[in-house]
């Protein structure tokens, strides 16, 4: 029988189409994920999840509660050298599991895996100003607010959100 336990793991190329579909569902209210839900598509999640899981500066995990994929979440690292040692965030709790600490949950594993890896010193994050939750979830991990880009995210005719920017210092 499933328990209903909050358990994390490792995202497997298997679990893509369900990882996407939930993102998909996620990002139908704007303010909450950027993309658009068309916008999110399994070949994306899936080379994420094969890329990560070969990467010594990422992860990708999955909150299971009762058999069933909660939640997911992801630290990808930047691209140039110079970069290297930044990671930036993805969180998403899926819809109907919101409010319930997965969130809390999942970012506790990845601060704890940063920590616990040399390489990884600093994590970053976008995050919309609309978000209250997030942000307060972000504020209460020690995460910052480094800067905001106004009307970064176009949702409409004349209707934007702005952009803060946080982030969090792991290393010594
Ligand atoms: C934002 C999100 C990741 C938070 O995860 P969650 O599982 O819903 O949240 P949790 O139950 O773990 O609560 C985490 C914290 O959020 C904060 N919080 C919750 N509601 C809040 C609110 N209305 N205002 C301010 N802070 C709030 C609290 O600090 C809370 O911690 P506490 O209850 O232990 O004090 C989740 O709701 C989600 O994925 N939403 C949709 C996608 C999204 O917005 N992703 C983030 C993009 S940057």
């Amino acid at each position: 029988m499933a328990s209903d336990a909050l358990t994390i793991r490792n995202a497997r190329p298997e679990d893509a189409p369900e990882l996407a579909a939930a993102e998909r569902a996620i990002a139908r209210v704007p303010g909450r994920l950027a993309p658009r839900p068309e916008e999110i598509d399994d070949a994306n999640i899936l080379k994420m999840i094969v890329d990560l899981g070969a990467h010594d500066c990422g992860i990708y995990l999955v909150a299971e509660r009762g058999g069933a994929i909660v939640g997911q979440a992801l630290l990808e690292p930047l691209s140039l050298a110079v970069t290297a040692h930044v990671v930036r965030v993805t969180l998403a709790v899926h819809e109907g599991h919101q409010g319930q600490g997965v969130g809390r949950a999942l970012m506790n594993e990845l601060l704890r895996w940063a920590r616990a890896n040399p390489r990884v010193e600093k994590v970053e994050l976008q995050v919309r100003s609309v978000n209250a939750r997030a942000i307060g979830l972000y504020r209460s991990l020690g995460f910052v607010e480094e800067g905001r880009k106004t009307r970064r995210l176009k949702i409409g005719p004349n209707a934007y959100f702005d952009d803060i920017y946080m982030a969090l210092w792991v290393g010594p």
